[in-house]
């Protein structure tokens, strides 16, 4: 778990995405921990960016195969930036980095305000689901305390 929690953004290293072939981010990802002798994290970091939310059919089939590992990785996606903070908080951020005039030709552009509200939806599914498996309220997901020697460790601290 830990190791496809630090890993699942791999693919937006500059020495990693001349390999990734194009691959949407996430996909990017596991096919390089694939390729590179790491298979069984590939399942876990695959269905994590936001943009899946995006896709009824896609969020409606790994919701129902996906790995507890697999969700807890999606669900932290969306509740940790710099901090820990709320989905709420953190769909702002992405929301004012990426507003919708600047969205045209991302991976999240062209979405509708109909969309945002599913994905919005969907996240708050994931959020239902992943504090139920692990039996506390949204509001009382904290960082666990090996977080901090493992950022500081992946940072080369
Ligand atoms: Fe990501």
């Amino acid at each position: 778990m830990e190791s496809a929690a630090l890993l699942h953004d791999l693919d937006k290293l500059a020495s990693v995405k001349p390999e990734v072939r194009g691959l949407p981010h996430g996909e990017g990802s596991a096919d390089w921990l694939v390729r590179h002798g790491h298979a069984e994290l590939a399942p876990v970091i695959v269905g994590h960016p936001v943009s899946r939310l995006a896709d009824a059919a896609w969020f409606e089939r790994w919701l129902e195969t996906a790995s507890p590992e697999a969700l807890i990785l999606a669900y932290a996606d969306k509740r940790a930036g710099q901090q820990l903070e709320s989905m709420a908080a953190r769909f702002g951020s992405w929301e004012r980095r990426y507003p919708p005039e600047a969205r045209a030709g991302r991976a999240r552009g062209s979405w509708t305000l109909e969309t945002l509200g599913a994905v919005w939806r969907r996240a708050e599914t994931l959020e239902l689901l992943v504090c139920e498996l692990a039996g506390v309220a949204p509001d009382e997901v904290r960082r666990l305390p090996w977080t901090g020697r493992a950022l500081r460790s992946a940072r080369g601290g």
